[in-house]
């Protein structure tokens, strides 16, 4: 059989892993590998990637060492014209010019949107796989490159806590997440941050003030809150004016940490997520299934409707606010 294989929407780390492990896993079956650059705009435009020797077809040795690789040697992009019915039916039409008998795309929600709308047109077999840092997709508990994100902004939380504490200072530390509060949910727990702001749990500035007023009544001198870039308030910057505004008892200062949690070498668990997650997408493309996504559901590598997966989005883990608060009074 031979496989196309795409990176799509934002990079995440594991996106490389998770390459390696389907050349790898379709190499050992007899399978061929085509890599698509830049997407469903890279299919548009029938851009393939090319090994080293020039071959469209990747084998063993064209992966490499990019279990540690950040971000994709594939490219990513996001292309509005694929989402049009004419888009999605040429891309169609390429893949079977090229010979290509399934598809493997992965990203986030747009990108496995994108996937369920060609299963509905193509013949080839569709298996999307879960690559983004926003750990909002359903159908699976945590998506390739949430754990590295949260890795990367626990440690820049824990360097700003030596500057709040010597300041005595509170600091707004804004992560990425779309319209998903888990990255910051999970910072927050992780680095001890006392206060958090995420869309699933809105609390107005007065409230959280209030908040403030006790934890410096009880002795902090220095305040981290982590929030969400799709919180209500607007971000960390809103957020800051906002408790200002309603008589915040800290000087603060705030930090956007943005497109540094996309990047870095993924963690260890990152990378054997991506590693199961393309090896099953390959044994699954292989054995005729279409139109689902590869996942890890309570520990199970499981194949889910790509329908039901892009239906909502992953609810967060609110009892986790409880324990912050515990922890911070
Ligand atoms: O989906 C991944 C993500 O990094 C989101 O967390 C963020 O909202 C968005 O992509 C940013 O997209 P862009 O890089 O196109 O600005």
């Amino acid at each position: 059989m031979r496989i196309g294989v795409l990176c799509s929407g934002g990079d995440a780390p594991g996106m490389n892993a998770c390459l390696r492990s389907i050349v790898r896993t379709a190499c050992a079956g007899g399978h061929e590998v085509y890599g698509i650059q830049y997407g469903y705009d890279g299919l548009l435009n029938e851009k393939f990637y090319r090994t080293d020797n020039g071959s469209l077809v990747m084998g063993m040795r064209s992966v490499s060492g990019l279990s540690k690789v950040g971000g994709t040697i594939l490219h990513s992009s996001r292309c509005k014209r694929f989402e049009t019915p004419e888009g999605t039916r040429q891309a169609a039409d390429i893949l079977t010019k090229h010979k290509i008998e399934a598809l493997l795309p992965i990203g986030g929600n747009g990108t496995l949107q994108g996937a369920l709308d060609l299963s509905k047109v193509w013949s080839g077999n569709v298996i999307g796989l879960p690559g983004t840092i926003d750990n909002d997709l359903l159908g699976t508990d945590f998506t390739i490159g949430f754990a590295t994100a949260v890795h990367t902004a626990v440690d820049a939380v824990d360097k700003l806590r030596d500057t709040a504490g010597s300041h005595d200072l509170m600091f707004f530390v804004e992560v990425m997440g779309r319209h998903c509060g888990d990255i910051a949910l999970a910072t927050a727990v992780a680095s001890g941050a006392e206060i958090v702001c995420i869309p699933e749990a809105e609390e107005p500035p007065a409230k959280i003030v209030e908040t403030l007023r006790l934890i410096k009544e009880a002795g902090k001198t220095s305040v981290m809150a982590i929030v969400a870039e799709g919180d209500e308030s607007g971000g960390a910057i809103a957020m800051q004016k906002l408790l200002k505004e309603a008589g915040n008892p800290y000087e603060s200062r705030t930090v956007v940490l943005g497109h540094v949690l996309r990047g870095g070498s993924p963690i260890p668990g990152d990378r054997i997520l991506a590693s199961e997650l393309g090896s099953v997408a390959v044994s699954a493309a292989v054995s005729g299934a279409t139109g689902k996504m590869a996942g890890l559901v309570c520990g199970e590598l499981t194949l889910t409707p790509l329908e039901e997966c892009v239906s909502g989005h992953r609810r967060v883990n609110t009892d986790r606010l409880r324990l912050l608060r515990i922890f911070a009074s």
